[in-house]
């Protein structure tokens, strides 16, 4: 499987394997904005001329007083023949690499569904994230979030 930096040509495969993943959707001019604004950060696994995963990243905007620059991961899947493969894990860490050296990013950070065991595996035990709290209700159906964060210092 070849992992690439995602184009705009790739945007509409990135979305169709969003909606198959996960109920967090998005327009597609959201799509546009994250490979617009930041190219460097958002890649797609291929296999044989298709997407079968993504991650779609950016750097935050709205950087409080005293935060740090930092990354943040939109949206991550892997279509589910290709999972346990080792796709989702080259991808964060391409993107995490892109935002060290790229942007400068001071770490990465994102949300995930408390229930989700896959996800909470692979960026705690796998990639090393921890929790920094929980957002009560940040989902639509009232699920909460675990707000984690890798720090990407020793990659700048
Ligand atoms: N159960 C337990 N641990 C898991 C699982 C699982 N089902 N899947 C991955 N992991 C952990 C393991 O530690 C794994 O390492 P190992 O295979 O050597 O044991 C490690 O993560 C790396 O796994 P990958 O093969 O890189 O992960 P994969 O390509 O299968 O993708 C993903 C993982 C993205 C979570 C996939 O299961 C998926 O698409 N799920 C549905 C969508 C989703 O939940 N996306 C994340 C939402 S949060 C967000 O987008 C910010």
């Amino acid at each position: 499987m070849n992992i690439r930096a995602a184009t705009v040509e790739d945007l509409a495969g990135m979305q169709a394997c969003n909606l198959q993943n996960l109920p967090e959707n998005y327009t597609m001019k959201y799509y546009l904005y994250h490979a617009l604004s930041w190219p460097q950060l958002s890649y797609v696994a291929e296999d044989q001329g298709r997407i079968v995963g993504y991650i779609l990243a950016k750097m935050e905007e709205d950087v409080a007083d005293g935060d740090e620059s930092h990354g943040h991961v939109t949206s991550i899947s892997v279509l589910r023949s290709y999972r346990r493969l080792g796709l989702a894990k080259r991808l964060m860490i391409q993107s995490q690499e892109a935002m060290a050296t790229v942007y400068r990013a001071s770490y990465v950070s994102l949300h995930v569904r408390k229930s989700n065991r896959a996800a909470l595996a692979l960026y705690k035990d796998t990639l090393g994230f921890t929790v920094r709290e929980i957002e009560k209700k940040y989902y639509a159906d009232g699920e909460d979030a675990y707000a984690m964060r890798l720090s990407l210092k020793h990659l700048a």
